[in-house]
């Protein structure tokens, strides 16, 4: 059966990665015998916005739920369309529309990049955080009163919901349970937040007696960071809710260098949805035109998406290739941001070629 992908490279950088990750999919398709069905969309768009008014056409959901899988550029052009609404226009709709309830994002010192660490090499570093991606602290239940005297009053509440906080745990505490070693880390806070943190404890409690084999440790946020910096190579899969997760899914990744190079995975478990994949980097108007964005994070959200689709061998083959590549360094094909002189074709090429040769 093949998988149809929509693809939607969005603005600035967005598009110009997004050339080279369709180029690295299809040519590990090709040897792995896959079948990969694309179609370009150019919709969640600020360029749309320009022509249309609006980021999506009215049904842009029944054109998107024909497709296994959305591989996703980048959306914003902030000089021309306010961030807030090209983002709640686009991606945030695929989110929570398509219940894409996991966040997963890769925690892993690749070859080729310092860590801004200490005395971090590769193989140090290699973590999973699983970030629970539609309730908990970002509800928009609450309110002001009293606005702009004394008596001012804001509150604004976290939802936890039994179904939402069990289905992130599970999808957890299953890639927890597939990996070697077998470690599920939670972040918690229930020292300070005593009523919906004790709860997300106490469902991991619950949780973890139907993972026997699986290893559980848990701790409160604040010292969890510094273990994050201090302490990487203990981690093996790290859950936390909406906000912890979010804080912690750029952390982690910051740990290990260049934002250019890491992928994101919002997954809708189940199927029913698409699920969307990513690079974590915006669309950089800074360098937007200029061909020398580092094209790793779109090919490693490929990647993700390979290994989603239980494309196992495909999906190792195409994480090798980018790492030798990486790991050769050559100043002419790896991009500015990690200290090359190549360009964003140069190094996307580079692994293609890779991928031929293994
Ligand atoms: P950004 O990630 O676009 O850029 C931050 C910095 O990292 C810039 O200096 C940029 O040049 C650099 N950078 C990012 N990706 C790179 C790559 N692949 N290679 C080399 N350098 C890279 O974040 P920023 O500047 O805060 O946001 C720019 C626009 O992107 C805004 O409109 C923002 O809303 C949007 N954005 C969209 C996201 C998405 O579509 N998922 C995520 C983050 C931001
Ligand atoms: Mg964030």
């Amino acid at each position: 059966k093949s998988l149809r992908i929509a693809v939607i490279p969005g603005d600035g950088i967005g598009k110009e990665v997004m050339e080279l990750g369709v180029l690295c999919l299809e040519t590990i398709a090709t040897i792995y015998k896959i079948q990969l069905e694309f179609e370009h969309f150019d919709f969640a768009s600020c360029d749309y916005y320009k022509e249309h008014g609006e980021m999506m056409p009215p049904d842009w959901k029944e054109k998107l739920l024909q497709f296994d899988a959305i591989y996703f550029g980048a959306v914003g052009m902030p000089d021309l369309v306010p961030d807030d609404v090209s983002l709640w226009g686009s991606l945030l709709k695929f989110r929570r529309e398509f219940d894409q309830y996991i966040n997963l994002r890769p925690c892993r010192l690749m070859p080729g990049v310092p860590s801004p660490l200490a005395n971090r090499k590769p193989g140090d570093i290699d973590f999973w955080i699983v970030r629970e991606n539609t309730e908990g602290e970002y509800s928009s239940i609450g309110g002001k009163m009293f606005e702009g005297t004394d008596r001012e009053i804001v509150i604004q509440e976290t939802v936890m919901t039994r179904t939402g906080v069990d289905r992130v745990l599970r999808y957890a505490f299953d890639l927890a349970q597939s990996r070697p070693r077998k470690i599920l880390t939670s972040a918690t806070k229930s020292n300070g937040i005593s009523i919906t943190m004790p709860y997300w404890d106490s469902r991991v409690q619950e949780m973890a007696t139907k993972y026997p084999d699986v290893t559980v440790e848990k701790y409160h946020i604040d010292i969890l960071t510094a273990h994050f910096v201090q302490r990487p190579k203990k981690f093996d899969v790290v859950v936390g809710s909406n906000l912890f997760g979010d804080i912690l899914s750029d952390l982690g990744p910051a740990c290990t260098g260049t934002i250019g190079i890491a992928p994101s995975a919002n997954i809708n478990p189940e199927g029913k949805f698409p699920s969307l994949f990513e690079p974590v980097h915006g669309s950089a108007p800074d360098i937007a035109g200029q061909g020398i964005a580092n094209p790793v994070g779109m090919i490693w959200a490929g990647q993700m998406m390979l290994h989603h689709f239980e494309h196992r061998e495909a999906a190792d083959a195409l994480l090798q290739a980018i790492e030798k590549v990486m790991a050769r360094a050559q100043k002419d094909v790896i991009t500015p941001d990690m200290g090359g002189k190549g360009t964003t074709k140069k190094f996307g090429e580079a692994i293609k070629d890779e991928i031929w040769r293994m």
